[in-house]
C-alpha cells in the first residue's frame, strides 16, 4: 500500500501541493488526472524520494519513504515525464546501466533484459542507437528500465504525451497486462479518456489539492446532469435554437450543440417528444453519458485543456 499523507510543497512563493493525501491500495490502477500546472509530477517526485516535502510523508507498506532505504525504493519503478535515456547508446546498453543502477549484475540481469525487451516489444531493435527510435520507442524503453527490478509500483508519469497513436495503445496494453498480473500502477495524465479507459481510481488534482477521488462512476455520479444531449449544428438546427433553448441551456461546440435540458424537462421522454415537435430528425440527436471533463468543469468552472 503507497500512502501519501498530507504533503505540502513550496516552491518559492507558490504552493505545488497542498495537504495532499491518497492511498493507493496493492493492485490498483490509479490515476491522477489534473490539468498542466496541477502538482502532478511534483507528487510524483516526491513519491519516489527524488524531492522532499516541506511537511508530510511517503509510507510504502507503513514504511517511511526515504531515499537512503534502497529497499524500499526497489519496490517503486518510476517512468518520468521527460524521457530519461542515453540516447548515443542501443536499448540493450541503456538497460545494462539502469540494471546496475539497481544492483543487478550478470546472468540476472541478462535475463531481466531479455523478459523487458520482450514485454515493451523492442527486442528486434535492442542494438540500434536509441536516437533513431520514434518517440513511442524510446517511451517504451524508459517503461522497460523501470521495469527491471520488479517493483511492485510502477509510478508512470503522463506517459503517452508525445508518442503515436500506435505505441499509446502498445503502452496501455502493457499497463493493463502489467496490472493485470499484480503490479500497482500510478498513472498521471491530462487526459480525461485515458483515465476513463485504464483507472480503477481517479484521484482530480488541481492547483496542488486533490478535490474529488473516486471511481469514475462515482465521480461521474456527482453530477446533477448526468446525461449529455448531443444536437449536431446543421443549417436546420441552427435556425431552431431559439426554440431549442426553450427546452434548456445550451453550449455551443464546434460541431454540436450541447442541450442542459430545464427543470421542467427532467423526463427523458419529454426531451425527445419536445425535440419531435421541432421535426429535428433522430440522427442528430445523441444521448451521451457525463465524462470526467464534465465533472472537472463541474468542479473547478474550467476545462481540463484551458
Ligand atoms: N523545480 C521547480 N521550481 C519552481 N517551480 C516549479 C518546479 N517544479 C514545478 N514547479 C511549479 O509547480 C507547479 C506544479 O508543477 P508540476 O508538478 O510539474 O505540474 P504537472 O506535472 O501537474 O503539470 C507548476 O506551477 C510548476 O511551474
Ligand atoms: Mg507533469
Amino acid at each position: 500500500m503507497l500512502k501519501v499523507n498530507h504533503i505540502v510543497k513550496h516552491f518559492e512563493n507558490l504552493t505545488a501541493l497542498d495537504n495532499v493525501s491518497i492511498t493507493i491500495n496493492d493492485g490498483e490502477f490509479y490515476g491522477l488526472l489534473g490539468p498542466n500546472g496541477a502538482g502532478k509530477s511534483t507528487l510524483m517526485n516526491i513519491i519516489i524520494g527524488y524531492l522532499l516535502p516541506d511537511s508530510g510523508h511517503i509510507a510504502i507498506d507503513n514504511e517511511m519513504m526515504n531515499f537512503e532505504n534502497v529497499a524500499l525504493r526497489k519496490k517503486i519503478g518510476f517512468v518520468p515525464q521527460e524521457i530519461s535515456l542515453f540516447l548515443e547508446l542501443s536499448a540493450e546498453k541503456n538497460l545494462k546501466i539502469f540494471g546496475e543502477l539497481f544492483e543487478l549484475e550478470g546472468k540476472v540481469l541478462e535475463k531481466r533484459i531479455a523478459e523487458v525487451l520482450e514485454l515493451v516489444q523492442l527486442q528486434d531493435r535492442k542494438n540500434d542507437r536509441v536516437n533513431d527510435y520514434s518517440g513511442g520507442m524510446k517511451r517504451r524503453l524508459n517503461i522497460a528500465a523501470s521495469l527491471l527490478h520488479n517493483p511492485q509500483i510502477l509510478l508512470c508519469d503522463e506517459p503517452t504525451v508525445g508518442v503515436d497513436p500506435q505505441s499509446r495503445n502498445a503502452i496501455f496494453d502493457m499497463l493493463q497486462f502489467l496490472n493485470k498480473s499484480g503490479k500497482t500502477i500510478v498513472y498521471t495524465t491530462h487526459y480525461m479518456e485515458e483515465a476513463e479507459r485504464l483507472c480503477s481510481k481517479v484521484a482530480i488534482i488541481d492547483h496542488g489539492r486533490i478535490i474529488e477521488q473516486g471511481t469514475v462512476l462515482e465521480l461521474i455520479n456527482l453530477l446533477n446532469q448526468k446525461d449529455v444531449i448531443k444536437i449536431s449544428k446543421t443549417p436546420f438546427t441552427v435556425k431552431l435554437l431559439d426554440k431549442i433553448k426553450e427546452i434548456g441551456m445550451i453550449n455551443e461546440q464546434d460541431f454540436h450543440f450541447e442541450l442542459i435540458p430545464s427543470d421542467n424537462f427532467t423526463k427523458k421522454s419529454k426531451i425527445f417528444a419536445a425535440l419531435e415537435d421541432l421535426n429535428i430528425p433522430g440522427n442528430l440527436i445523441e444521448v451521451s453519458m457525463a465524462t470526467l471533463e464534465d465533472v472537472f468543469l463541474n468542479l473547478t468552472g474550467r476545462r481540463l485543456r484551458d
